[in-house]
């Protein structure tokens, strides 16, 4: 395949960590992203495209530090999925340890790169402090609506999410990427495999802001939507995932679509 991605080819040597999976044009490595962003070779990201940990759901550090599940999921019981790593920082360290690996993968990325970063009304201020901060131009900030929120009375709806963006240095209008949306309207996923999965329409949308054929990092793969938006896209991507649980699901959800590239491939050679 032309384009193939070869890990070996953008991360550093001895840097591959022992737990991933991969195929011709994606690979999910299994580790800690602080660690991770350092191994890839200056300048071969494209994009980096990610939903963070948002280390938020209350306004105080104890409604902060309870589970994912109790704070971003009504599934309970046999149908509770599982609680993922990293959400219980408390503010100033949440931001501090933003800003380093922002900083680290910037260093990675192609001069112009964009990166999209999903978060709550409740961090975003915090997180355009952490990506100025690493060094990156903060750009702008697309919404995405999720239609379908809890009312609250006397209040507004919080039915939103935001998706801050901005790039590795200038960025110049010759980049051959068409206009993009700055409202995405989608409800959140049925039969979620992640507490906080991204609806794989939103992803889809959201990566066509990497030049065609690019190499997208997502440092936060949870259940590897980003990973499979950018290859259905056709991108290349490579996602970092810590929680055990997750990575596996994100290797499942890889391994269909490649079954299924398997099985065409088959009948166009029969043919
Ligand atoms: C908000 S979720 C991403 C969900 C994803 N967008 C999806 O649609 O499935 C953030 C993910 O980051 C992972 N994570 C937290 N800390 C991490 C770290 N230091 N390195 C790599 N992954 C981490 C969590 O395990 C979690 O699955």
């Amino acid at each position: 395949m032309e384009n193939e991605l070869k890990l070996n080819e953008i991360m550093r040597p001895g840097t591959i960590p022992e737990v991933y999976s991969s195929g011709s044009d994606w690979a999910i490595l299994n580790g800690d992203t602080l660690k991770l962003v350092k191994a890839f070779l200056p300048g071969t990201l494209d994009a980096v495209i990610t939903d963070p940990p948002y280390a938020s759901g209350g306004a105080k550090q104890n409604d902060r530090n309870r589970t994912t599940n109790q704070k971003y999921s009504s599934m309970t019981g046999e149908k509770a999925l599982p609680d993922f790593d990293g959400d219980q920082k408390d503010q100033r360290s949440w931001t501090h340890w933003m800003t380093e690996w922002l900083y680290d993968v910037r260093k990675a990325c192609k001069s112009g790169a964009p990166i999209c970063l999903f978060i709550d009304w409740r961090q975003y201020p915090a997180l355009t402090d952490a990506l100025q901060w690493a060094g990156w131009i903060w750009r702008g900030t697309a919404v995405w609506d999720k239609t379908n929120s809890r009312p609250q009375k006397g209040r507004f709806r919080q039915q939103s999410e935001f998706i801050v963006w901005g790039s590795n240095g200038p960025m110049p209008m010759s980049r051959p990427v068409s206009c993009l949306p700055g409202v995405f309207r989608y409800g959140n996923p049925q039969n979620r495999v992640h507490v906080t999965e991204k609806p794989l329409q939103l992803m889809r949308d959201v990566v066509k802001i990497c030049e065609p054929g690019g190499l997208i990092l997502d440092p936060f793969a949870g259940a590897g939507t980003t990973v499979l938006a950018s290859v259905l896209e056709g991108y290349r991507a490579v996602g970092i995932e810590v929680t055990e649980a997750y990575y596996q699901v994100g290797c499942e959800r890889m391994a269909v679509i490649e079954n299924a590239r398997n099985q065409a491939e088959q009948k166009a050679g029969e043919a």
